[in-house]
């Protein structure tokens, strides 16, 4: 859209009502710790500099963010005015829009951010926040418009009259601000003597009393949401679950049963896929077309899964390939296991995969036959079309050749066939 961002994520409040020992924005929303969400959303915008204002686990965060932001600190919290001015160094001669969004509510779209930037450069505004109606307005700020509809300031719950309370349009926490002026403004503030915190609502108000302030009214209001307690972050987790589902069936993939379905962000799936309810898949893993998946299956990080593969009931795989036509369709556990093109693996199929200090690899052939119940104490080879029967133990580094069958425990070679039936 042209106008030169940069995104300031606020990360640095204690959280204390999560009472965790993980910062706050690092716990996971489907798969991806709330803050991934916002450096990504920054990434969608292509802003030119991103910081994350921390205090909280500090070292955490700065870890989790390693190159792809400046992290910049703010010990001990004063206030969401505070914490944006501590950016200031870091954004010394930037003259674009300053987007300023919080670290726990990953919900926010990046295209709603570029609809806030781009109605306040039509609007000829001085900055812009989001607001929103949410069900119960108790603890947000409320929204003072004037008559012609831009804001004259922000009232928090703290401070607001009964008729102030009344109202229902309140601040989402999310701003774009033109230009460096917000950084002159916040120096000059004092504390609210509520809370001896510096508020950024504070320098709103002052900047709709020097200029033109508007406000957005966000239509999803769950957008907004920020995460401050164990139930807010299962709230976060079911809207987050929500809108990837709807993003898989928008591209084509069956979802029987929205639900029981859980599916991570990273995950791809490809057309006409059929995933059964009771099922789990987390990113990153990729699946083909064609594939049922379920019910009752856990496809855990590192998969890949080719075109109509059948994954069944409790099936759980990990960090393995699974080839196009497989059919693993009960009961059986694959781990870092990489299974050729036709293969079936009978009901009850183990990959013994870690020895106590390693995993070790499993590799199938294609169109190999493994019987129910075996076990692959890994590593384990077994070519193409060869057979395992019904019960079989693989022990470590077993390799069975192309056509073989095997059979026992440990499992030996009986024939080498010339053919699959
Ligand atoms: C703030 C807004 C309020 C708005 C609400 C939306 C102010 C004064 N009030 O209130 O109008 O309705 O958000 O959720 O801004 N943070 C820091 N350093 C600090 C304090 C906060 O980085 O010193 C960060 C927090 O980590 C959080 C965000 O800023 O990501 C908002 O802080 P929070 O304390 O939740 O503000 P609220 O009181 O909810
Ligand atoms: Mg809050």
């Amino acid at each position: 859209m042209g106008q030169p961002i940069a995104c300031v994520i606020l990360a640095a409040g204690a959280g204390t009502r999560m009472k965790s020992d993980l910062p706050k924005v690092l716990h996971p929303v489907c798969g991806q710790a709330s803050l991934e969400y916002l450096l990504r959303a920054a990434a969608t915008l292509k802003a030119r500099r991103t910081i994350v204002v921390a205090g909280h686990g500090l070292d955490e965060v700065r870890a989790f963010v390693a190159k792809r932001a400046e992290v910049v600190k703010q010990v001990p919290p004063r206030g969401t005015g505070h914490a944006l001015l501590q950016a200031k160094p870091a954004l010394r001669g930037f003259d674009g829009w300053i987007v300023v969004m919080c670290g726990d509510a990953p919900l926010i779209r990046p295209s709603t951010l570029e609809k806030i930037v781009s109605a306040a450069v039509q609007g000829r505004a001085d900055g812009i926040l989001l607001s929103f109606r949410p069900k119960d307005p108790k603890g947000y700020g409320r929204i003072v418009r004037r008559t012609d509809g831009t804001v004259l300031e922000i009232v928090e719950e703290l401070s607001a009259s009964s008729a102030q309370k009344a109202l229902q349009e309140v601040n989402s926490g999310v701003y774009a601000f033109k230009g460096s002026r917000v950084f002159g403004i916040l120096e000059k503030l004092s504390p609210d003597p509520q809370k001896n915190e510096i508020y950024l609502t504070d320098a709103v108000g002052v900047m709709a009393q020097k200029g033109k302030f508007l406000a957005l009214q966000c239509e999803d209001p769950q957008e907004a949401m920020g995460i401050n307690s164990r139930k807010d972050l299962a709230e976060a987790t079911a809207a987050m679950k929500r809108r990837i589902l709807e993003r898989h069936m928008d591209a084509g993939v069956t979802i029987v049963d929205p639900a029981t379905t859980f599916i991570e962000e990273g995950v791809g799936i490809g057309r006409d896929t059929v995933i059964y309810p009771n099922t789990v898949i987390e990113g990153p893993c990729e699946i083909g077309r064609k594939c049922q998946i379920g019910p009752f299956a856990h496809i855990r990080p590192g998969c890949r899964i080719d075109d109509e593969a059948v994954i069944g009931n409790f099936v759980e795989v990990v960090r393995s390939r699974v080839g196009a036509k497989v059919q693993v369709k009960h009961l059986t556990y694959l781990g870092d296991a990489s299974v050729g093109e036709g293969a079936n693996i009978g009901a009850g199929t183990i990959t013994a995969n870690f020895d106590g200090r390693r995993k070790h690899s499993t590799v199938i052939g294609r169109r190999a036959r493994i019987g129910s119940g075996t076990i692959f104490v890994a590593p384990v080879r077994v070519g193409d079309e060869a057979l395992t029967g019904a019960g079989s133990v693989l022990t470590g580094g077993t390799k069975v050749p192309p056509r073989a069958a095997v059979a026992g425990i440990p499992a030996r070679l009986m024939v080498k066939r010339k053919k699959n039936r």
